[in-house]
């Protein structure tokens, strides 16, 4: 008793009608204008064919206003789970051949189904947005739609990571999904994230502007902060995603993927020692001490284009992947501001929330002094950082390369701050301020009345800088771990690592700390 073939063919139309999407010509204009369909990017994303549908034949309801009979293929998303590099991941892709990729409510339960499953095998969720925003003719509810899918953001927050890609239009509300995921890459050109548009902006404020101005990839990349990674089209914006999830653990019950070495290469690294100025004031390129710090020179950088005066990055040492934070002398002098506190605050929680190991690279002159900086907040945004810090539990390696001083010395997590190894090397300047600043407030007096006061003040500077700003006088007070030469350094961190990695601390129960966001 075979199974009756009609039943198989209706399967199989209904199948070739969920894949066709808003039609052939529709997803033709789209390859033609270079931009992948909803099903394309899947296949960009997972391994060859290890993609499983989810919900292929969902559908609207026939009563909503205007769509009596419409059939939107897959209701306008396309889910499922497959494997990235072999792990699991789930991932649902926006189709805007259907309707604008609109959503409505069994869009939304689509989506929100599928976080369910991800939470409950554990594993990561990459959202691909490319939508008109909330399904007009459903009314609320799309709003509750949305809620839903907002809703399970959250539930999933700090459990699973979240990776959003921007591909298309991300408009008003819609955009918040995004913004609750842990990581967002947009497309450049034909992606944009706004929650008024112009018009709307036009009309309430009288201000003229354009999409360029408020939601364009370069805006969110350089000046509001919304993204973390541009893309060039999206084949690209498939690879970061890969590139980010193969330094993740696919929840937060697991470590990240390390690739340990059987032995650790302690040998010393000449070149380290020729990278920092001899002058302290002369500005270096910190990018170059994490090139020859990290395996292969290889490192994926976080919110690359905004705060530049800090770096923050994933990379592997010796197999550990590491979460890095470094000051940037050649930005800013590498000074903390309202930006860049913010930037590394939330990576430093990201890192600790997942069981990825902290790397500090520290030459910090101080907060960025500033009318504009005080006005704009910089005691609650520089708390973040105190916040992040004091509060991650995984392990934490400082290394002081230069300049560490006053609050941002601290900011940068030294030994007191719950650093598990602080490095100095000898360089290092660890000092409540500069020796100039700090001659000045002292020795202000002593200063006018000298004969030759540039002298005296020069005299002054010298002899502080040579008691009070050393590495060895923090040494003494067993505030650093160690004092190693620049060469030294790839192996220091690496040993520190290594021997942490069964780091366990506890700290007392609580539903969470209050961060003053
Ligand atoms: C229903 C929509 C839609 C929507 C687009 N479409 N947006 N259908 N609900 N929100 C449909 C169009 O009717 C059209 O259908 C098809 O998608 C393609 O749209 P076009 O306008 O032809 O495309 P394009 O010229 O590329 O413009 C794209 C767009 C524009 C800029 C996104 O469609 C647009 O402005 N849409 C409305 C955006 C919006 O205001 N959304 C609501 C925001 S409020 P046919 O059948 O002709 O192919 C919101 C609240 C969320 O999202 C709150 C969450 C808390």
């Amino acid at each position: 008793m075979a199974i009756d073939p009609k039943l198989l063919t209706e399967l199989a139309e209904r199948r070739a009608r969920a894949k066709a999407g808003g039609g052939e010509d529709k997803l033709e204009a789209r390859r033609k204008k270079g931009v992948m369909t909803a099903r394309d990017r899947l296949d960009a994303l997972f391994n060859q064919g290890t993609f499983v549908e989810w919900g292929m034949h969902a559908r609207h309801d026939c009563h909503n206003f205007g769509m009596e009979n419409k059939e939107l293929a897959c209701d306008g998303v396309i889910s499922g789970v497959g494997t990235v590099d072999g792990r699991v991941v789930a991932a649902f892709s926006q189709d805007f051949t259907v309707s604008g990729g609109s959503l409505g409510a069994v869009h939304a339960q689509k989506i929100a189904s599928l976080m369910e499953h991800a939470l409950k095998i554990g594993c990561p969720v990459v959202g691909i947005n490319d939508s008109g925003g909330a399904r007009i003719q459903e009314g609320d509810h799309s709003l509750a739609g949305y809620s839903k899918v907002f809703y399970h953001n959250v539930l999933l927050s700090g459990v699973l990571p979240q990776i959003a890609i921007i591909a298309g239009p991300c408009a008003g509300g819609a955009a918040y999904s995004p913004a609750l995921m842990d990581f967002i890459i947009m497309v450049k050109g034909s992606a944009n994230m706004f929650i008024c548009g112009p018009e709307v902006i036009q009309a309430v404020t009288g201000q003229k502007c354009t999409m360029g101005d408020i939601g364009s990839t370069h805006v969110h990349a350089t000046v509001s902060g919304n993204i973390h990674f541009v893309a060039d089209n999206d084949a690209h914006a498939m690879q970061i995603a890969r590139k980010l999830l193969s330094y993740l653990p696919s929840n937060n019950v697991l470590d990240p993927p390390h690739h340990p070495v059987a032995q650790l290469d302690l040998t010393p690294d000449p070149g380290m020692n020729e990278l920092v100025p001899a002058t302290p004031k002369d500005p270096f390129n910190i990018l170059h001490v994490i090139q020859r710090l990290v395996d292969d020179g290889d490192y994926l950088e976080v919110q690359r284009d905004w705060a530049r005066n800090i770096v923050i990055c994933f990379a592997r040492i010796q197999g550990m992947v590491v979460g890095i934070i470094a000051n940037q002398p050649a930005v800013k002098a590498g000074t903390l501001d309202i930006d860049a506190s913010d930037k590394a605050a939330r990576f430093i929680r990201f890192c600790n929330v997942f069981n990825i190991p902290i790397v500090n690279l520290v030459d910090v002159p101080g907060f960025l002094p500033g009318v504009q900086q005080e006005r704009g907040g910089i005691i609650r945004h520089g708390a973040k950082m105190l916040f992040a810090y004091a509060s991650a539990t995984v392990p934490k390696v400082t290394v002081i390369l230069r300049k560490a001083y006053g609050g941002a010395y601290i900011a940068m997590c030294n030994k007191e701050m719950g650093a598990d190894y602080v490095y100095a090397w000898p360089t290092a300047e660890i000092a409540v301020m500069g020796a100039e600043g700090a001659v000045r407030i002292l020795f202000r007096r002593e200063i006018a009345a000298a004969a030759d006061p540039k002298a005296k003040e020069a005299e002054l500077v010298a002899e502080y800088r040579r008691k009070f700003c050393t590495p060895y006088e923090a040494a003494e007070k067993v505030m650093i771990t160690d004092v190693i030469e620049p060469a030294e350094t790839r192996a220091a961190v690496a040993a520190a690592l290594r021997h942490s990695l069964t780091k366990r601390e506890t700290r007392p129960p609580k539903k969470h700390g209050t961060i003053p966001l």
